[in-house]
């Protein structure tokens, strides 16, 4: 049955009406006379309030209704006259959707941890707390598409099974239907992929900007918004095995028009949270972060550090800090070194650019010095590297000898390459990890908790 929802209800103000409220009880209290119900339909952080005279139904019914159980009310939507709430619904006819037991039922209180959440990750969307993250990830998702269309960015989309590996860190996921335990194999022992489905060794996608940057060099300025998946065993609180990535990707940017891109583009979303989530993000301020909001406002307000690699690394060194890992140039940079700059040295974001060659993928544009890369990675309070990207390598010689150096296939990449031989333009890029963004916007400090079925090694339950 089709009914207004819970924060439509709270917001129009319209009183002394009869109405419909559907959703699930949050606690019921109350004693012989009267019992209040706090229904939650999860359209807002709020419950609307229930009153029920006990006298006037049936009092198994009454009894069902407990913490969990979903229901149908029908009642009149009055001026409430206790505190706490504006309004509330009499009831005058209370279907019980269904029950929840609770002997069972795993959500009996307020204010379990976020780890015991996270073993029922399946019935944590029914907490306050999930359920303003997931409206906040709509939001920004919704921003996301938003922003570029209205930058006359086209959305594309790039295939999930690949065959190359685009930042060549070799963690990937294998995509096969051969038979695991016995697979068709060649003169030499090695397995015959040529029997496999695509008829070669395919994966799943670490990142669609190879594809990207095809669409950027026929239409123009693209983005993509999809899964990735990475097989690399880290069990951090900044890292899932599969994760969203949002990548734009521009023809005829250089690696400053990307940089402005990328904070426009960040400060566009902040902006977009704060006018419209900001019920749920003042929960999530009260709740699990009270400098959440003040933070988001920080951002939106500074401009970014724009740094050379080079120049960030003698400010690490000469920071007289002790870090876990000791950093020297050439090293990369650990989340400890770039929340170093972030928030103790600058106290702002930073992009940082140029970085060696070495610790970089290879499609990246190569500096006149040889050593270096235009690379710009930007870097955030609390998270550090919440972007990745660079201006590209356009040259065909250049990236068919970088490809040759690092020992790549060719005949993984040769369609990418061919961009560069038929009508190569100056392009730029980047990646922005949706679930780090929601860990900013969210002020949540583990990125298992800002993605609805997290995927991490050793958990991929529900
Ligand atoms: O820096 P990365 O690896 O860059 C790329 O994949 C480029 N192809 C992007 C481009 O230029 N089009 O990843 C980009 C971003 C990181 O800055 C980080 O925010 C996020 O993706 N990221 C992860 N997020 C969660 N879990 C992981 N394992 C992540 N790995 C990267
Ligand atoms: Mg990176």
């Amino acid at each position: 049955m089709k009914t207004p929802r819970i924060a439509e209800i709270l917001k129009s103000g319209q009183i002394d009406r009869d109405i419909t409220v559907q959703g699930w009880v949050r606690t019921k209290r109350g004693n012989k006379n009267v019992a209040f119900i706090a229904l939650n339909d999860g359209s807002c952080v709020a419950n609307i309030q229930i009153v029920v005279d006990p006298a006037a139904f049936d009092e198994d019914m009454l009894k069902s209704i407990t913490t969990g159980a979903c229901l149908r009310v029908d009642g009149r939507l009055v001026k409430s006259l206790g505190a706490g709430q504006g309004v509330e619904v009499q009831a005058s006819h209370i279907e019980v959707y269904g029950t929840a037991a609770p002997d069972t039922y795993p959500l009996q209180k307020k204010g379990h941890s976020l780890e015991f959440l996270r073993d029922i990750a399946y019935l944590r969307p029914r907490t306050n707390t999930f359920g303003a993250i997931l409206r906040i990830r709509h939001a920004m998702a919704y921003a996301i598409h938003k922003y570029f269309n209205d930058h006359g960015f086209y959305y594309l989309h790039t295939p999930l099974i690949t065959g190359s590996d685009c930042e060549g860190a070799g963690a990937m996921f294998r995509v096969t239907t051969l038979d695991a335990s016995n697979p068709p194999r060649t003169e030499t022992g090695e397995v015959d992929f040529t029997k496999d489905f695509f008829g070669k060794p395919c994966n799943l996608t670490v990142s669609g900007q190879l594809e990207g940057e095809l669409g950027a060099m026929a239409i123009g300025q693209i983005y993509t918004f999809g899964p990735t998946f990475r097989a690399e065993n880290s069990n951090t609180p900044r890292h899932l095995a599969e994760f969203w990535m949002i990548e734009p990707e521009v023809a005829f940017y250089d690696i400053n028009d990307n940089m402005d891109l990328a904070e426009d583009f960040l400060k566009y979303l902040i902006a977009y949270a704060l006018e419209n989530c900001r019920e749920d993000l003042e929960f999530m301020n009260k709740m699990w972060d009270n400098e959440l909001i003040s933070r988001l406002e920080f951002v939106l307000h500074n401009d970014f550090v724009r740094l050379e690699y080079t120049e960030g690394v003698e400010i690490l060194k000469a920071s007289g800090r002790k870090f876990e890992f000791p950093c020297d140039w050439g090293c990369d940079l650990q989340s400890e070194h770039e929340r170093y700059l972030v928030e103790e040295h600058f106290k702002r974001p930073v992009i940082l650019t140029n970085y060696p060659k070495e610790i970089k993928a290879f499609y990246m544009k190569q500096n006149e010095d040889g050593r270096t890369v235009r690379a710009m990675d930007v870097l955030f309070p609390k998270i550090g590297e919440i972007i990745g990207g660079s201006e590209r390598e356009a040259d065909y010689g250049k990236l068919c000898a970088r490809v040759k150096e690092l020992g790549m296939h060719e005949s993984e990449v040769w369609w990418y390459l061919d961009t560069r031989r038929w009508g190569s333009a100056p392009h730029s890029g980047f990646g922005l990890g949706f679930e780090r963004l929601l860990l900013f916007v969210t002020g949540m400090g583990n990125i298992r908790d800002v993605i609805p079925f997290p995927r991490t090694p050793n958990n991929a339950e529900f």
